[in-house]
């Protein structure tokens, strides 16, 4: 089905999008993971790719189809997907990181399957911290002709104690770096697993460059108008 007619402003543009949510082993049969379906991921590169760009899509445990048309590089872990993003972005003009991307994995994967304990005790769980794969993006750019690259990141938030989700953001988007950090409004019935999103974007500094509410493309679309902007040439 065909939305509105887009604008190709992405044509000649190379584009990776992460999409989906790692998972890390802890043992052959078992994995710490997170309940993202990917259906952002997808949807920005489906609305890249119609706005002509060539995208790139690094999907990590999709519950939803890739568009045709679109490479995809399926990877499990956050230690794969940051490879294939860096990989896929050493020639890109933009890099979307919208995967859900696992903060812990387990410190040593069982070899084999972790079995129950007779006298009813549990093993320990130990986590390590898995790499910023976004920070990263920024600190030490994967693009090998050293031509600019415009770096997105997404950041799911509820307000709490310490502030709102603006409040949030801002402290995020400053900390990560990214160009841009689209800061999603979560909790009832807005954002995880719903259609309805409430998308606030920032720059660098934590400043708002645009806001949108509705669905998953129409997120997508104001996401690339942004991108679109502060894009050089
Ligand atoms: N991200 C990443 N690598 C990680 C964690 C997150 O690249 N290890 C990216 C996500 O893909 C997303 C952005 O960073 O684009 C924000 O993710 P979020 O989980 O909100 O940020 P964290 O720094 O992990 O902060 P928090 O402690 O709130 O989870
Ligand atoms: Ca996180």
């Amino acid at each position: 089905p065909e939305g509105k007619p887009r604008t190709q402003d992405l044509a000649g543009r190379t584009v990776v999008v992460s999409a989906g949510g790692t998972r890390e082993p802890l043992d052959p049969v078992r994995f710490l993971g997170n309940r993202s379906s990917g259906k952002q991921g997808v949807a920005l590169a489906r609305t890249a790719q119609a706005r002509g760009a060539r995208v790139t899509l690094v999907a990590a445990n999709l519950a939803v189809r890739p568009p045709a048309g679109v490479r995809v590089v399926a990877v499990e872990t956050t230690a794969e997907l940051q490879d294939a993003v860096r990989g896929a972005a050493a020639d890109a003009d933009v890099v979307v990181m919208a995967a859900a991307v696992a903060d812990f994995r387990p410190a040593e994967g069982a070899a084999h399957k972790i079995k129950k304990q007779a006298d009813g005790s549990a093993p320990p769980l130990a986590l390590v911290q898995n790499p910023d794969v976004l920070a990263g993006l920024v600190a030490d750019p994967p693009r090998t002709d050293g031509r600019p690259q415009v770096v997105v990141g997404f950041a799911a938030e509820t307000g709490d104690a310490e502030g709102d989700v603006l409040a949030h953001g801002r402290a995020k988007a400053r900390r990560k770096g990214a160009d841009l950090l689209a800061v999603n409004a979560v909790g009832a019935g807005v954002g995880f697993g719903t259609e309805h999103n409430a998308v606030t974007l920032l720059d660098s500094g934590g400043e708002v460059v645009g806001t949108v509410e509705g669905s998953k493309d129409a997120v997508s679309d104001a996401l690339w108008d942004a991108v679109v902007r502060v894009l050089p040439l």
